[in-house]
């Protein structure tokens, strides 16, 4: 396959990509005790160096922040020394690797960390935990301002983590109906104060956590993932329309590395969005624009031909194709993804 996706892809000046293919975040939940990562996933990365960019499995930034079995950590030194060895492995192989910071916010669960868990609001989340059924979703205490500040202090600490292991960047995590998106949605921010309620409100955590993080690290090395349209852990509601109308207009105004879109399946299509998530932000957002959610290497190539994204995320067929890259270079059909292929790390 011969197409614009093979070429390099400058991010900005700091960083070039060796072509438009991303390895989506893919959390595999294998961290060793204590949430380090292991010489199992070094392998893995470093098998997918060719990748343009590979995105870390999402990485929790504290220990509240956990709402899944064995995800990794980057809050403590052997955290950090278990990431080093992913990141040199990437890099030996020629590959980039940012870090996805990760704070689920209210679907957490005290079952990992025995603290209670944090939102925007005290609403609960309906349901019992993926995997752990016998777990149901737990209210969360509604976040204090100070607790507002300590979660920003954390995001940055957990950021200069990711670069002290030898990151080249971080992608903070603000989709799926998590911590960050939880602020952005209605369904999930009953807050009356400067952060809720209206636009400008409910966006400003999320600014905060990317500006204190783009202050620490360098914008060109910090990148945002994000849900305009709720499908995970979050209801829609009409109004959050006006809500990313105004965060990807303020987004505009930063020089992130690139905005990421966060969702499964990207043919589903949202009333209030006016479509598909992707046309919604393509429209909207003026810098790299990395788009995901059922991409194959065929429609990669029809939506960069055709100016709907700058990069492609791809999430799945890199869980079944470690050779992904070589596979699409060379034409050769690719193995079809599975969940059984979520039990090993290959
Ligand atoms: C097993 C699995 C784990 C995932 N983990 C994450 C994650 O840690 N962070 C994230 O933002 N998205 C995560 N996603 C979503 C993917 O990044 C991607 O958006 C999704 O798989 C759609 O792309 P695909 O059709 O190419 O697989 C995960 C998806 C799968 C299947």
């Amino acid at each position: 396959m011969s197409s614009a996706l093979f070429e390099s892809f400058p991010l900005n000046s700091t960083i070039s990509l060796a072509n438009r293919f991303v390895m989506a975040p893919l959390t595999r939940c294998m961290a060793g005790p204590g949430l380090v990562p292991t010489d199992i996933m070094a392998e893995y990365y470093g098998r997918r160096a060719d990748a343009g960019l590979i995105i870390s499995e999402a990485t929790i930034i504290r220990a509240d922040a956990q709402g899944y079995p064995d995800t990794p950590g980057i809050f403590n030194d052997e955290q950090i020394a278990g990431w080093k060895k992913i990141t040199q492995k990437v890099h030996a192989n020629g590959g980039k690797i940012f870090m996805q910071l990760w704070h689920v916010g209210r679907v957490a669960h005290s079952h990992f960390s025995g603290l209670q868990p944090v939102a925007p609001s005290a609403v609960k989340h309906e349901g019992t935990l993926p995997r752990m059924r016998d777990l149901s979703y737990e209210m969360p205490k509604a976040l204090t301002h100070e607790d507002i500040q300590q979660l920003v202090t954390d995001y940055v600490t957990a950021a200069q983590n990711a670069m002290a292991a030898g990151f080249d960047g971080v992608e903070i995590h603000g989709a799926n109906g998590y911590l960050i998106d939880q602020f952005l949605h209605f369904d999930t921010n009953k807050r009356t104060d400067e952060y809720g309620e209206t636009p400008e409100n409910m966006s400003r955590f999320a600014l905060q956590v990317v500006d204190a993080v783009s202050a620490a690290v360098g914008a060109e090395r910090t990148a945002l993932r994000i849900t305009p349209g709720a499908y995970a852990h979050i209801a829609p509601d009409a109004r959050d329309r006006e809500v990313f109308d105004y965060f990807i207009e303020q987004l505009n105004q930063r020089e992130l590395a690139y905005l990421h879109l966060g969702i499964f399946d990207d043919s589903m299509t949202f009333e209030h969005l006016g479509g598909r998530s992707s046309t919604y932000i393509r429209e909207r957002y003026q810098g790299t624009f990395m788009s995901v959610g059922g991409l194959t290497p065929e429609t990669a190539a029809q939506g960069i031909a055709n100016n709907e994204f700058d990069l492609a995320a791809i999430g799945r067929p890199f869980i079944a194709n470690p050779d992904f890259i070589q596979r699409v270079r060379e034409n050769t059909p690719l193995v079809e993804y599975n969940n059984d292929m979520l039990a090993e790390l290959i």
